[in-house]
């Protein structure tokens, strides 16, 4: 079971920071100053410890056995499934499909609801921010329907051009796909005022978001949010790899054919024909997750014990603290400078290359993503073909960006 959490009003960052063993340890030789969290969380001793605990106490697959192990472990999976509705927002548990990540739940909203209801003639719009996976699903899908794909403009500071969004929404569009939160620059999209843009230019649109990173970053409700579809994934959660989740309105759910055929997603199977269970089952083909998914049910637990509101408080002085303390490193330039950020910063330096860089921070201990972040189109509209990119998570604090600061100091000595 998931260790219980203290009251957030007690908790300080050193205790938070106690709670996720790999942080006590050693990367290079040195503390560990971990920056890419936008790429993955580290793991609290909790996440840890409800895995452990059903593998250790109680596993069995799950649907499928009437003793007790069987019946324990099917209780605890479909659990989680209330609580993830309750993280998001949702109006039923049966509104939650476990998935491997994002990456699946996109494709899964591509190749079912995509297939069904896009024609040649229509538009699905996605925006030059995205990451691959919301852009490569639905190439191939617009390539099997000869639907077209429009991609929104992003601004020099890393904004989407809403003016130009609310443009391209017509009587054509069938479905809108727009990431919450940035990966790379790290702009919160104004995902609400989205939504009613798209519908109120066309009520027939459905829209997905991807909300891999503002799952992580802060409170979401996907009711308030007013979209069709909200996907996010376990790992950036402070949860396991392997689960991720696709939310979606129920009379959609209904309407759409399943992805994947398999066991468990079945009423009855003949030769000549298969009858399906209602959603979620629907689209939960095989056997799923279930470790990962217990383990995706404490890291919920345990940032709702922390609390979302708060975590995002904290990344966002945490971030205008490293705004101010990378002023003293000369010539870097940034990527995202809207006004409305997350905690990610993305830059390049004029005296190095993001990849000796990163290599440099590694070095000392400085974990950060260096590349295209699976953002090539949108590195190809501001002309670079990788950046450095610190990204802030829950136990990140002020001895994380000062090292950070001393390695940029040490990589421009060395490659300046
Ligand atoms: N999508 C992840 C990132 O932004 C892997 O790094």
């Amino acid at each position: 079971m998931a260790k219980a959490v203290a009251p957030k009003s007690v908790r300080t960052i050193a205790d938070l920071r106690a709670d996720f063993p790999t942080l006590a340890g050693k990367m290079s030789g040195k503390p560990v100053a971990y920056l890419d969290t936008g790429a993955s969380a580290q793991k609290p001793q909790a996440v840890i410890d409800a895995m452990k605990d059903v593998m250790e106490s109680h596993y069995a697959n799950i649907h499928r056995g009437l003793y007790e192990f069987s019946q324990t472990t099917t209780t605890e999976y479909e659990a989680v499934r209330a609580k993830v509705a309750g993280f998001i927002g949702a109006g039923s548990e049966n509104e939650v499909i476990f998935t491997r990540n994002t990456t699946e739940a996109i494709n899964l909203v591509a190749h079912s609801w995509g297939r069904r209801v896009l024609e040649r003639g229509d538009d699905v719009i996605i925006t030059e921010m995205e990451h691959h996976a919301n852009i490569v699903p639905w190439q191939l899908v617009c390539g099997m329907t000869g639907a077209k794909l429009k991609v929104v403009p992003v601004n020099d500071d890393g904004t989407l051009n809403i003016a130009a969004f609310e443009h391209m929404v017509t009587e054509k569009t069938k479905i809108v796909s727009f990431v919450h939160i940035s990966n790379s620059l790290g702009t919160i999209n104004p995902a609400k005022k989205i939504v009613e843009i798209c519908k109120a230019k066309n009520p027939n649109v459905t829209v997905l978001i991807d909300g891999s990173q503002s799952a992580v970053h802060g409170p979401v409700n996907v009711q308030d949010l007013g979209c069709d579809f909200f996907a996010f994934t376990g790992h950036k959660l402070y949860g396991p790899t392997g689960v991720g989740v696709l939310w979606a309105k129920a009379e959609i759910l209904e309407q759409m054919p399943p992805y994947q055929g398999g066991g468990d997603m079945i009423e009855q199977v003949t030769f000549a024909k298969t009858t399906f269970k209602e959603a979620p089952a629907k689209f939960e083909a095989g056997t799923p997750a279930i470790v990962e998914v217990i383990g995706l049910g404490a890291a919920i637990d345990y940032v709702q014990g922390i609390g979302m509101d708060v975590i995002a408080a904290h990344e966002k002085s945490l971030f205008e603290y490293a705004m101010k303390e990378l002023a003293a490193i000369p010539g870097l330039t940034y990527y995202g400078t809207g006004p409305d950020k997350a905690g990610i910063i993305s830059f390049r330096a004029d005296w190095g290359h993001p990849s000796d860089i990163g290599m440099i921070l590694d070095q000392c201990g400085v974990a950060v993503r260096t590349g295209h972040h699976c953002c090539q189109p949108l590195m190809q509209r501001f002309g670079v073909e990788a950046t450095v990119r610190a990204s802030l998570g829950l136990y990140s604090d002020e001895n994380d960006i000062d090292a950070l600061v001393d390695g940029l100091h040490k990589a421009r000595s060395l490659l300046g």
